[in-house]
């Protein structure tokens, strides 16, 4: 029988188990998809900690927001799509009970898209969530355009690196942001036309010195915390904030530049628009072809290994992406 993570209670990495399940059969309107490879993403880990933004239904609850595979299967009435077809699983809100850590997954056709030709396995797992993320807050909702300076906090993880890429897809300047001195150099390497490390420097001022003393058009926060007042002020006057996640747990100060325009952005509200989801995946496939946009892997796990991929993810320093191959 196929294999799939489960966890009985929450808690440390060691909670993740896996277990032998049937496949459930596509019922009209859903796919069974053989799953090549899945994202570790930050969420999972909150979830498996008991920190999940909805309810977990224990036991066997699952994991998994986003992977690659094979179509292995179609349930009634569901068109466009073929068996041996492959796809990206485009985001799975009902992680809990159909995730993505499994050899198999049944789910909605509209929560797969075709995977890009010139992406390998691995890269088609890391891609849509980060990407989707940066391209969302950054250019649907910040109207990010060519010449804007953005600053990009947490720059070295996932959703940081495919903000620099689709910044320079479009023609912005991307500042990237780390708390690493050691990590400026490849953050330039990954395309940032500069980069600030605040063990070093204070964020506002190095911000202002890359743009003409003018401060950054739009920022990309990953990041929250006590440090979001300071962070605010690299912003120009009228400038914007995107939000997209919250690596620091600790409570958030308030922006202390009142000009900002804040968004709040999460994703998997605009994933349920179909025609966001097109709008997207073009753009992110248009990417893949002319080579801007590229996936980093920070590193490979196998499925067994899943509680050494969390035990990574939680030591908190990922260049890229973290993913499992099935
Ligand atoms: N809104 C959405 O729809 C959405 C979608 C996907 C992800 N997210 C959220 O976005 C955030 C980033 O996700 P990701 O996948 O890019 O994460 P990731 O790949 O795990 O990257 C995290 C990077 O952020 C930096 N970092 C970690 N902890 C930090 C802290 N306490 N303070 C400052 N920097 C810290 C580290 O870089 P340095 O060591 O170089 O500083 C690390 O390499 C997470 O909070 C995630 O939940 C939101």
């Amino acid at each position: 029988m196929p294999r799939v993570v489960v966890f009985d209670e929450t808690g440390g990495p060691e909670v993740l188990r896996i277990v032998e399940e049937p496949v459930v059969e596509p019922a009209a309107g859903e796919v069974l998809v053989r799953i090549e490879a899945f994202a570790v993403n930050p969420l999972d880990q909150m979830v498996r900690a008991g920190q999940s933004p909805r309810p977990v239904q224990l036991p066997r609850a699952r994991l998994g927001i986003e992977g690659t595979g094979v179509i292995d299967a179609l349930g009634p009435g569901v068109t466009g799509l073929s068996v041996g077809d492959p796809v990206i699983l485009a985001a799975l809100p009902d992680f809990a009970t159909r995730g993505a850590y499994a050899e198999y997954v049944t789910v909605s056709a509209n929560q797969v898209i075709p995977r890009p030709a010139g992406l390998s396995v691995a890269d088609a797992a890391a891609f849509w969530v980060t990407y989707f993320t940066a391209y969302g807050a950054l250019v649907e909702r910040a109207g990010m355009r060519p010449g804007d300076h953005v600053l990009i906090t947490a720059a070295s993880g996932g959703v940081g690196r495919a903000a620099i890429q689709i910044a320079n897809q479009v023609g912005a300047v991307p500042i990237a942001v780390t708390r690493h001195t050691s990590k400026l150099q490849s953050l330039i390497a990954a395309g940032a036309a500069a980069a600030i490390a605040t063990d070093r420097e204070d964020v506002a001022e190095a911000t202002r010195r890359h743009t003409a003393g003018a401060g950054a058009d739009i920022i990309l926060d990953a990041v929250m915390g006590p440090g979001l007042a300071e962070l605010s002020l690299a912003a120009r006057l009228g400038g914007t904030l995107a939000v997209v996640g919250w690596l620091d747990p600790r409570p958030a100060s308030f922006p202390a530049n009142p000009s900002l325009t804040i968004h709040r952005y999460m994703s998997f509200a605009d994933m349920a628009d179909p025609q966001t989801v097109t709008r997207v995946a073009a753009f992110l496939a248009a990417g893949v072809r002319t080579g801007v946009l590229r996936p980093t892997i920070d590193r490979v796990f196998g499925l067994e290994e899943i509680v050494e991929a969390h035990r990574y993810l939680e030591k908190g320093t990922p260049a890229g992406k973290i993913i499992v191959t099935v």
